[in-house]
């Protein structure tokens, strides 16, 4: 049997969906906790608030939240769904995968089901990998979630993480289509940076253990200094060289969606690669950084303004180090 190689499919993202937890952890709370002030977090991260999801509730509960609300928002139904991806660093268990765990909670099977960890990039790894399976014409609807509880990890009483990071949850549902959706992404990992960015413990080199209790390794911990000038030098490079890659320019695209990780950062990238001001998606004043699940909520929350055909780049910065960058049509 001959294969048609004429009929290229692409994959598009035909619906989004977002969840975050109610409850808010202030700047002026880490004030009571912490010796910081609102008004330099405010000055060096941009950040105001980000909520936290309570005791008793994991990854998969945020997801599947999200999941119900991209259902009823876009009228889906989830028996649909044929593969789930869940891009998390702070999946529920370490075995079953969050996707999996997703899966029971949501009733569905016959679906495949697995986690990406690439730390903050995961989610633009995980839709990469989604649009890939579409492009193969053997998955239809694709599930891609980005995920994370990382309160979780955050040790209350330092003040140079607990300020950043909250919890949340973003998902597109990816289908096939003629005309262009997903369009490119370059997606990086060197390695060199697991000492600048995060959590030893419970894992097989750290095992949970009294040990790693008391040597704090079930925290997350970060050099900030050089994670910000490492991600300010790797998303500017990345989103300029998938531009390049597709013979676009700065000029060509409508929204720029970085991760939420630092205002000041963000801003920088933005300078570095000379977009408009106003072409910058951002709302990390109300989140901090939640790690996979930065780029979807932010997309989720201002898709108010986004037009059908509109260049979307998103691009992101985390452990390891990993990076990328990625170009989409939006076409909801
Ligand atoms: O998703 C990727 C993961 N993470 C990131 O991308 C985060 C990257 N890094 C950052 O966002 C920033 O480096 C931080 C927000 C973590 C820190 O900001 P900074 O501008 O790099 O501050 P710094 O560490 O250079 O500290 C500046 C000053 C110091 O005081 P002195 O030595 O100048 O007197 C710190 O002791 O600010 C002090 N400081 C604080 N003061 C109040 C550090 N943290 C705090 C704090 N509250 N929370």
């Amino acid at each position: 049997m001959e294969i048609n190689l004429t009929k290229k499919i692409y994959a598009h993202i035909s619906a989004i969906g977002g969840y975050v937890p109610e409850n808010k952890r202030t700047n002026h709370d880490l004030e009571l906790i912490t010796d910081t002030s609102d008004e330099w977090i405010v000055k060096r991260t941009g950040i105001k608030e980000r909520r936290i999801l309570e005791e008793g509730l994991a990854t998969s509960d945020m997801a599947v939240n999200a999941i119900k609300n991209l259902i009823e928002t876009y009228n889906k139904d989830i028996n649909d769904v044929d593969a789930i991806i869940v891009a998390t660093s702070t999946p529920d268990m370490l075995m079953p995968s969050t996707a999996n765990i997703i899966c029971g909670k949501l009733g569905i099977e016959n679906v495949w089901a697995f986690d990406i960890n690439a730390a903050c990039s995961g989610f633009l790894y995980a839709l990469d990998m989604g649009a890939s399976l579409v492009e193969t014409n053997r998955y239809k609807n694709v599930l891609v979630v980005g995920a994370d509880k990382i309160s979780a990890y955050v040790n209350i009483n330092d003040r140079s993480t607990n300020i950043l990071f909250g919890d949340g949850a973003g998902v597109v549902w990816l289908e096939p289509t003629k005309e262009i959706g997903v369009i490119d992404a370059l997606l990086l990992s060197n390695g060199t940076g697991k000492e600048f960015l995060n959590i030893e413990g419970g894992g097989s080199l750290y095992p949970p253990s009294q040990d790693s209790l008391e040597k704090e390794k079930t925290y997350i911990k970060q050099d900030g200094k050089v994670v910000f000038k490492n991600a300010i030098n790797a998303m500017s490079h990345t989103c300029l060289d998938v531009l390049d890659k597709n013979n676009l320019s700065v000029s060509d695209i409508n929204w720029l969606v970085p991760h939420q990780a630092n205002k000041r950062i963000i801003d920088a990238v933005g300078k570095e690669i000379n977009i408009e001001e106003n072409k910058t998606l951002i709302n990390i004043e109300h989140y901090g950084n939640t790690i996979a699940a930065t780029i979807p909520l932010c997309i989720w929350e201002n898709s108010s303004k986004l037009k059908k055909g509109d260049l979307l780049m998103l691009t992101a910065f985390g452990a390891g180090f990993s990076w990328g960058a990625s170009l989409l049509r939006w076409t909801i």
